[in-house]
């Protein structure tokens, strides 16, 4: 399996402003089908809360800054900051992930390998569990 990991992005700014480069299969591991962000939440908000059967994503604070924990069921947790909008976290399928700690002027970037489909979402951490023990590879 691929590993969670922080990306390091392509700057191309120059005296105009900064510019950010982020390919699929160049700068992450899969393609994009699927881009969504979320603003408006604080430091109260925990998201996510939830691993993916089949999506990998990649998250990035595009402003602002929040904190991403990522579990994999076998009891292995890590807390990755996100605070610059040239650095992102790369998630594989299947870790659970919580992201919380959003400033006020947070804007995350979600970048997703596949369409939405509710179906391979898992939002129940028992069963999270309960897969991954199950998972001879695991
Ligand atoms: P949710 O998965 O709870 O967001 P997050 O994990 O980022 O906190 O999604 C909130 C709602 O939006 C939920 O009803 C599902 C819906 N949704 C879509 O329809 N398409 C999407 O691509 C995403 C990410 C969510």
């Amino acid at each position: 399996m691929k590993a969670v990991q922080m990306l390091e992005f392509s700057q191309k700014g120059d005296e105009r402003g900064h510019l950010v480069i982020v390919e699929g299969m160049k700068d992450i591991p899969f393609e994009i089908k699927r881009v969504f962000y979320i603003y408006g939440s604080d430091d109260k908000v925990v998201r996510g809360q939830h691993a993916n059967r089949k999506s990998e994503f990649v998250l990035i604070n595009v402003a602002g800054t929040s904190k991403v924990r990522v579990r994999d069921g076998k009891g292995n947790e890590a807390v990755f900051s996100l605070n610059r909008p040239h650095t992102g976290i790369y998630l594989p399928k299947m870790v659970w992930k919580d992201m919380y700690d959003f400033s006020e002027d947070s804007v995350l970037l979600c970048l997703a390998s596949e369409h939405y489909d509710a179906e391979e979402y898992i939002r129940d951490y028992a069963e999270f569990e309960k897969i991954i023990s199950n998972c001879k590879e695991a």
